[in-house]
């Protein structure tokens, strides 16, 4: 098929030009906008990587006060968004939720379709920021039956999150500092991650002059599924597995190498990291800190810790180049925080909508972009005449 060549997977294919994220695979170095997410992560907020994605530069103090002030201004949800939860299962998966009420949102900002709206841009970003934990929140409350905790615009953003979350008219709430900073340099670790599938999606959807509410809501989507965002409730569901199994690395191990009933191990590999995956080596030692700070011991963190031991010491894994990714350890931290497996890709979206807003922008604005559309090498019948039905 002429000049056609056949990359499955896009393993070798850069569809984009993108100055927000640097990846060395090799090297284990991921930098938004240059900048280390070590130094992030030790150093700065969520909000202020938001701001960094999506603007280019960090933010002055004034900057960074406005964009607070916007963005908290925007948490509350339109009341009828409230009945859509209302008509959800009550077992529905938070993912499930949290892309239809994103896809709907388009339905109250109509004013947002045109991409080409520099105002209306700005507005939507803002908006999908400020709502996004209070529609998460939402999501949490209709699986518990709580009744909603509307947000708090005199608290930070994780704060504010948990608050909706976890807190319910009968009794006092605390914030615990050590889940609020924990929590948050979670999210930084999460916000950017070049083009990897849910970013990808967002870009090509909205490579179609989609809304952002509409792409947004493609990559929650893309992002649910376990070899991506969805890894992060898997390794917990494998890890508890194991458990019930009688803490049985080995047999386990020796099942993923089998490949026996498609079995991996969830939480390792990666496209890109060859060496390993520096998100994951901040939030392992995370994990440790977490949990004694909050005073739990979790045997599933044994049962973790010794899988990991036995892989990277194990040809398969050693061969294949395989290493624990972001979503090994993120699950134990989060269910220390008394979050349900099924939240656990919430809180990677949550981090990661700063990074698909940032590409979205890129991609509206740079100058001669084009509709995303891939080709294809033909595999059927070249050409048949058609048979009547009798015929057959
Ligand atoms: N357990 C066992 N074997 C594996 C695993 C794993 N987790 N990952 C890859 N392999 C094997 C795979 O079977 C293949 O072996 P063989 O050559 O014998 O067929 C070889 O390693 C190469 O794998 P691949 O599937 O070609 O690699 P990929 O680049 O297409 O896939 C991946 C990358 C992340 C989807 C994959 O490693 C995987 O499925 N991991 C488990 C799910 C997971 O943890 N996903 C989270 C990724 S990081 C978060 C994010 O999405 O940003």
């Amino acid at each position: 098929t002429g000049l056609v060549t056949l990359d499955s997977g896009y393993g070798n294919t850069a569809a984009y030009k993108s100055a927000i994220t640097y990846l060395d695979g090799e090297g284990g170095i991921l930098r938004y906008r240059g900048y280390p997410i070590e130094q992030l992560a030790e150093h700065g907020t969520f909000l202020e990587t938001a701001y960094l994605l999506i603007h280019g530069e960090l933010p002055t103090v004034d900057q960074q006060a406005a964009f607070k002030d916007e963005v908290t201004r925007h948490t509350l949800l339109h009341e009828d968004v409230k009945r859509f939860y209302d008509g959800f299962p009550r077992d529905a998966h938070p993912m499930a939720m949290l892309s239809s009420v994103v896809s709907a949102l388009s339905t109250f900002y109509q004013d947002s379709h045109n991409p080409f709206d520099e105002e209306q841009r700005h507005l939507s970003t803002i908006r999908l920021l400020a709502k996004l934990p209070t529609i998460a929140a939402y999501a949490y409350k209709k699986a518990v039956g709580h009744p909603v905790v509307y947000p708090r615009n005199d608290l930070g953003y994780v704060e504010n999150f948990l608050r909706m979350t976890f807190s319910v008219p009968a009794a006092e709430f605390e914030l615990d500092p050590v889940v609020v900073n924990a929590l948050d340099k979670l999210l930084i670790l999460h916000a950017d991650h070049e083009q990897n599938c849910s970013t990808s999606t967002v870009r090509l959807v909205g490579s179609s002059q989609a809304n952002m509410f509409a792409s947004i809501s493609a990559g929650i989507n893309a992002l649910w599924g376990p070899l991506h965002g969805g890894a992060n409730q898997s390794v917990l569901e494998m890890l508890q597995g194991i458990q019930a199994s009688g803490s049985d690395v080995d047999t386990f191990i020796r099942k993923v190498k089998d490949k026996e009933d498609g079995v991996k191990l969830m939480g390792f590999g990666h496209r890109v990291y060859k060496n390993f995956d520096p998100r994951a080596k901040i939030i392992k030692s995370a994990a440790h800190d977490v949990l004694s700070a909050l005073g739990k011991s979790d045997e599933l963190l044994d049962i973790a810790l010794r899988l990991e031991e036995h892989a990277l010491s194990d040809d398969y894994f050693v061969e294949r180049k395989l290493y624990p990714n972001v979503d090994f350890y993120t699950g134990l931290i989060y269910r220390a925080m008394g979050f349900p497996n099924s939240m656990f890709t919430v809180l990677f979206a949550l981090g990661r909508l700063p990074g698909w807003i940032a590409q979205w922008h890129e991609m509206i604005k740079e100058p001669g972009s084009r509709i995303g559309r891939p080709r294809q090498i033909y595999t059927g019948v070249v050409e048949r005449d058609y048979v009547p039905i009798e015929s057959r």
